[in-house]
């Protein structure tokens, strides 16, 4: 939640920080600001709305100054308004702060700092950092840059909770402050000029070479120069990482959202995932992982742990890995799994799955899972995200820079992931390898069978545009059309604003169909062979009581009378839920669309949730 950015160099600061902030905005969007450095002190422009409003903000075309931070925001503490935005600035305008986190301590830091006679002009929490400086900074009798970074050090010993920090000073009008503790920041970099984010992809246009700090690790920035530092101050080396990303990977590239350009990328992302880790010489090997025979032969139970969309990928794979591993394996929401005290020994494998890496619930699921003696693996898009630090192990998806909120190109990597995961562990432990040869095969052709599943957008379109009047939608499946059927709800209910469930069909009789009348719209996937006539009956009961019927399927389901049926590629039902959700998130697009929603940026939601 909220994204943060910052530059240090030769240009004009101020259409850097936008650019990067309208990259950032799908982390937080309800108001924005900006802070240079001019030659009269720092300057400070910030709004409510979105970071375009910025623009118009008085003042801000005068803004000439080639250091500055950048702030989008996602209100926790205060609501949106010009006074809760950040940039924050300490009483005596010396020291501006963005902020990504939260300080959990704020409320008895700002009291004892009104008591030394600070006054405060928000409610929010990060207004205490910037005097928490000011009272170190006064207070201390060292000279010159470490007087700067001791202030700073100092106020984070006194925060709890998270943050990533950028801080400027008008005392120090060649240089920058960067910290984080559990939220991210990237740094990139280049002889002259170096650019902070909270993520890769907002700064990719201008370098490919990145530092990334560990919790408590300080970086001094002068334009020609970074030195870090550890929680001590003591100097630290840190050598710079190269992106293969394209800055490309991070434009819309002619589609009219990132949401339908990344869900058009998913045979490329899912190809990517796969080439990365599948089959060489025949076997499965997972780039970053190393687990021997002997050690699986302890596991007597798997953990999926993740939110939203990753905990759905890991529902999608529960029955891959019980039945091609035989080891039980339970799926967790993590903001659930990390408060119930779950029964984890060092027999247990527990599995983590953030696309951003960032997600506070799953990082604080993980480290439970350490804690009581388990390995853990941790899977994710970004490299030298936060649980990658966590993790024993850190395997990661292809699937390049998501940008749109709804996860779409994240999800169907992971599933891939998970797959080659699956067949990985069976291959290691010598069982069923017969079956494992099969799905191999299999997981090669889903990248030209995603091709066609894509090629189904005009009906699916055609579909959506009859039903995005509606005010409720329910889906319905068994198995593993029960775990994309959640998926598909959740991602129409995210960017469409309809209500919407998911139930297992064989539940419709115990309290949903309740819920039916005439007119409304169900919607059945139906890939797992052995259920698709049970299912078929359940839509019966449906029908009959005046609904209108969407299916996606890949069997023949003869002349059974639903209004829609979306035909998919056959797969095995392994593999199937990365098929079946892609008309599934064409429909939550079309229907976003057609109601004339901002489907990259759908209202109170945050791609990255670093928030309990
Ligand atoms: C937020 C996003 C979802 C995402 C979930 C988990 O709720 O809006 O799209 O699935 O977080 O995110 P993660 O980065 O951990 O996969």
């Amino acid at each position: 939640m909220c994204g943060i950015v910052g530059y240090i160099g030769t240009q004009k600061a101020e259409p850097i920080l936008i650019n990067g902030l309208l990259r950032l905005e799908y982390r937080g969007y309800d108001s924005a600001g900006i802070a240079t450095i001019e030659n009269n002190g720092i300057k400070n422009i910030k709004n409510k709305g979105r970071v375009n409003d910025l623009l118009s903000v008085k003042g801000i075309e005068n803004l000439k100054g080639t250091i500055g931070i950048g702030h989008t925001r996602w209100a926790t503490h205060g609501k949106p308004s010009s006074e809760n935005s950040h940039p924050h600035l300490d009483n005596s305008n010396t020291f501006a702060v963005v902020h990504n986190g939260i300080i959990e301590n704020y409320a008895e830091l700002r009291k004892d700092l009104e008591s030394k006679g600070y006054h405060f002009l928000s409610e929010t929490d990060t207004e205490v950092i910037p005097n928490l400086i000011h009272y170190f900074y006064n207070k201390s009798n060292l000279q010159g840059e470490l007087k700067f970074l001791s202030a700073v050090n100092e106020t984070c010993k006194m925060l709890k909770g998270s943050f990533a920090l950028e801080i400027i000073s008008s005392d120090y009008p060649d240089s920058m402050i960067v910290v984080r503790k559990d939220s991210p920041l990237v740094i990139g970099t280049s002889p002259t000029e170096h650019y902070i984010s909270s993520d890769i992809p907002a700064i990719l246009s201008f370098t490919k070479d990145f530092y990334l700090l560990n919790d408590l690790e300080f970086a001094y920035l002068s334009r020609n120069s970074i030195k870090f530092y550890d929680s001590a101050l003591q100097e630290i080396s840190k050598t710079a990482t190269s992106i293969e990303w394209s800055a490309a990977a991070a434009e819309k590239d002619g589609f009219e959202d990132f949401m339908l350009k990344e869900i058009y990328e998913q045979p490329k992302s899912i190809r990517e995932t796969i080439g990365s880790h599948i089959i060489k010489d025949g076997k499965c090997i997972i780039d970053g992982l190393d687990l021997s025979k002997e050690y699986l032969q302890t596991i007597n139970k798997i953990f999926i742990v993740a939110c939203g969309t990753a905990m759905h990928a890991g529902l999608a794979c529960k029955t891959v890995l019980e039945q091609i591993c035989e080891i039980s394996t339970e799926v967790d929401i993590a903001s659930e799994f990390r408060y119930r005290n779950p029964l984890i020994n060092k027999n247990t494998l527990c599995i983590f799955i953030s696309q951003s890496g960032e997600t506070a619930d799953t990082i604080a699921a993980l480290k439970l899972a350490r804690e009581k003696g388990a390995k853990t693996i941790a899977i994710s898009n970004v490299i030298g995200s936060s649980i990658s630090r966590e993790a024993d192990y850190t395997i990661y998806t292809h699937a390049g820079p998501e940008i749109a909120v709804a996860s779409t190109k994240a999800y169907t990597a992971q599933i891939m992931l998970l797959d080659i995961l699956a067949l990985y562990l069976a291959e290691t432990l010598e069982i069923n390898l017969d079956k494992v040869e099969i799905i191999k095969k299999e997981l090669l052709e889903i990248p030209s069978k995603v091709e066609e599943c894509l090629a189904l957008a005009p009906e699916v379109k055609e579909f959506a545009n009859k039903v995005y009047k509606e005010k409720d939608i329910f889906f319905l499946g068994r198995g593993l059309d029960y775990s994309s059927s959640l998926e598909a709800s959740l991602k129409l209910k995210e960017i469409s604003y309809i209500h919407s469930d998911a139930y297992a069909a064989g539940e419709l009789k115990h309290g949903p169909i309740a819920l039916i009348e005439n007119g409304i719209t169900v919607i059945g996937i139906l890939t797992v062979p052995h259920l698709v006539e049970k299912t078929v009956s359940n839509l019966q009961e449906v029908i009959t009581r005046g609904a209108k019927t969407l299916i996606v399927t890949n069997q023949d389901l003869g002349d059974k009378k639903f209004d829609k049926v979306i035909r998919i590629p056959e797969a095995s039902e392994y593999v199937s839920p990365i098929l079946s959700i892609i008309p599934m998130q064409l429909f939550a697009y079309y229907i976003s669309k057609e109601k004339g929603l901002d489907v990259d940026k759908p209202r109170n939601l945050a791609k990255s949730v670093t928030v309990e």
